[in-house]
């Protein structure tokens, strides 16, 4: 039997609110497809939110927690075979296969129709098919896109309620026109007959995220979880946003963006792309340690900038919420977000106390004495295993952020001032370095790496390369992309952001991060901000420009200055035995790689012999 009550609290089935003929030609085809008991099309109202948990808390899917401690939110435990992005079940479905290019998983569109269609035969049966228009920034603004998605999840839609503007503002924007990304969703979990019985969180050991970037169309199955399914952030905001950028020359990227205040008043923009795991929601969050200085929150995960009037680019923060992983977050690591989750929150595969709250690793000193862990089993310290799944999650809402700027919403955007680049190097990357001109930054940026784990720190072998923090998110060629990175820097000339490449995780020999990180990345944030004024002082150097002495604002930092030396320091060593697997990674891209991308390695090598 199904669990699912029936959920049309506002709009009955047959109260179709728009008349474009484009989306009810979508819906009526995914309709025909799906064979879903009822369609409802999403108003976004809060009384359909409130619905949507009611609906996940009676279906088995979800629990409320204590309303004293975490009003209005609720717990979520999904399947163990479904709790992460499916990278290898991505695919980029454009064409040509070289469109794709060697870093995504390339399936042709029409042999991958083929095979979904199959699977999509039905797929809904027993459930409603819900119908939800989202815009990706605020609506009307003349860098937001919209969306229009179906699924048979409302765990889908709860989560899009957060994340994204969903709602009848959207129809409005969209009129009669063509303009919207399609997304077609399911658990693939059909109830078809009565007696058929659902489970607390349906999915498919089959599972394709599937994009055609050419029709602007996500087709996504067999899994309910993150970015797989809610198809406004990875799989729209980054592969096929990425494609339209391309297109219509503006970038989608995956970046945070904060606004930073001197005392003296003068604010900045900054932008910047992290790899997952390496501090992005913390960075967007800080407080900073120097006084006087001010951070606030614009974005923590992407980053859509276009060309402004006066030829600067203007950035907004594509989504409403932050969806964001859970351990690792602190009163100490990130006040800020901790805050953000006072109410209203999702929470996914963390562990449950025994007084109705939430728990993920790191969340206090003390562990609880016990706990349910996110498998639903009893747990406590000490078990061997951890109580909250690595990449459990919290959905919030960015307005709930204590520090969310008052700019976070303005339809114009924001002009960038700086772009930074980080990853998890515990060698050779030295805190900071100053691109020497936008071609040289994006040269930094295509050779991004990150490790990916705190035991393979130090092993230079064990590199991810991560361009841009992009690699699983770029729907395209990235050779190509990164040919697009350097036209936009033709084009904005003078005008574009300064780069600077960042790195937090310095190691000394004895294996201890040199850097304090954290809070105190607001001195680097400083020093960046200085060198947009051309107040701070840089040196020239082999592989960019580095702070010169005495221009870090390093007081009261309790470092020894012979560390800081060191974190400041070119190791010429270390980059030219970099030069290999750079020339290496670049190989992957054959023909596509940019010659000004080749140039650029060469000048390094020659300045560093
Ligand atoms: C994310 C990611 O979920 O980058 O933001 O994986
Ligand atoms: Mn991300």
């Amino acid at each position: 039997m199904s669990l699912q009550p029936s959920v049309s609290p506002q709009v009955a089935s047959d109260q179709v609110p728009t008349s474009n003929p484009k989306v009810l030609a979508f819906v009526n085809e995914a309709k025909a497809l799906f064979k879903p008991d009822d369609v409802h099309w999403c108003d976004g109202s809060k009384e359909e939110f409130q619905a949507m948990l009611k609906l996940l808390v009676d279906c088995g899917t979800a629990i409320w927690l204590d309303p004293e401690k975490r009003p209005n939110s609720i717990l979520v435990r999904s399947d163990p075979v479904d709790v992460a992005r499916v990278e290898d079940q991505t695919y980029i479905c454009s064409e040509k296969k070289e469109d794709a290019g060697p870093t995504n998983n390339w399936f042709d569109p029409a042999e991958m129709k083929v095979t979904l269609t199959k699977l999509y035969d039905g797929a809904m049966a027993g459930r409603t098919m819900y119908v939800l228009p989202y815009s990706m920034g605020p609506i009307g603004s003349p860098i937001a896109g919209n969306g229009v998605m179906v699924t048979d999840s409302p765990y889908a839609v709860a989560n899009m309620h957060i994340m994204t503007r969903v709602g009848a503002k959207v129809w409005e924007a969209l009129g009669q026109s063509d303009g919207f990304v399609r997304g077609m969703h399911t658990v693939g979990y059909p109830l078809p007959t009565p007696t058929s019985v659902d489970v607390p969180w349906p999915c498919n050991a089959t599972k394709y995220i599937s994009h055609f970037p050419e029709t602007r169309e996500i087709w996504s199955y067999g899994s309910g979880y993150g970015g797989n399914a809610l198809l406004g952030k990875k799989c729209h905001a980054l592969r096929i946003a990425s494609v339209q950028a391309r297109d219509e020359g503006w970038m989608a990227e995956h970046m945070l963006i904060l606004k930073l205040t001197s005392p003296e008043g003068e604010a900045k923009f900054i932008a910047a792309a992290f790899p997952s795991a390496c501090g992005k929601t913390n960075l967007a969050m800080l407080v900073p340690t120097i006084p006087g200085w001010k951070a606030e929150t614009i974005g923590d995960d992407i980053c859509w900038m276009k060309f402004g009037e006066d030829g600067r680019l203007y950035a907004i923060n594509p989504e409403t919420g932050f969806f964001g992983v859970a351990p690792g977050t602190s009163d100490e690591s990130n006040a800020n977000a901790m805050k953000t989750l006072s109410d209203n929150c999702i929470y996914s595969n963390v562990a449950l106390t025994d007084d109705g709250d939430v728990w993920w690793e790191e969340m206090t000193d003390e562990p609880p004495a016990h706990a349910i862990d996110w498998r639903r089993r009893s747990w406590r310290p000490g078990a061997g295993r951890t109580a909250a799944h690595p990449n459990a999650r919290f959905t919030a809402p960015a307005e709930q952020c204590p520090v969310i700027a008052p700019e976070w919403e303005d339809p114009k955007g924001v002009p960038i001032d700086a772009i930074l680049f980080g990853g998890r190097r515990a060698s050779v990357v030295p805190l900071v370095t100053e691109a020497l001109d936008w071609s040289h930054g994006t040269f930094l940026g295509s050779i991004m790496a990150s490790e990916k784990t705190a035991a393979a720190a130090g092993k230079i072998g064990d590199l991810r390369r991560d361009p841009m923090a992009m690699l699983p998110f770029c729907g395209y060629n990235m050779g190509d992309y990164f040919a697009h990175w350097l036209k936009m820097g033709e084009k904005g000339g003078a005008k574009m952001p300064k780069i600077f490449y960042v790195n937090w995780f310095r190691k000394s020999p004895e294996g201890k991060f040199m850097w304090p990180g954290y809070a105190e990345n607001s001195r680097v944030l400083k020093w960046i901000f200085e060198r947009c004024n051309g107040t701070a002082e840089a040196v020239d150097t082999p592989i960019g420009k580095l702070p010169a002495e005495g221009s870090l604002d390093v007081n009261g930092l309790d470092v020894a200055p012979e560390t800081m030396k060191a974190l400041n320091a070119v190791d010429a060593e270390g980059w030219k035995a970099e030069l290999p697997m750079i020339r290496e990674h670049f190989a992957t891209f054959g023909d596509d790689l940019p010659n000004a991308l080749k140039e650029q390695l060469a000048a390094l090598e020659r300045r560093l012999s």
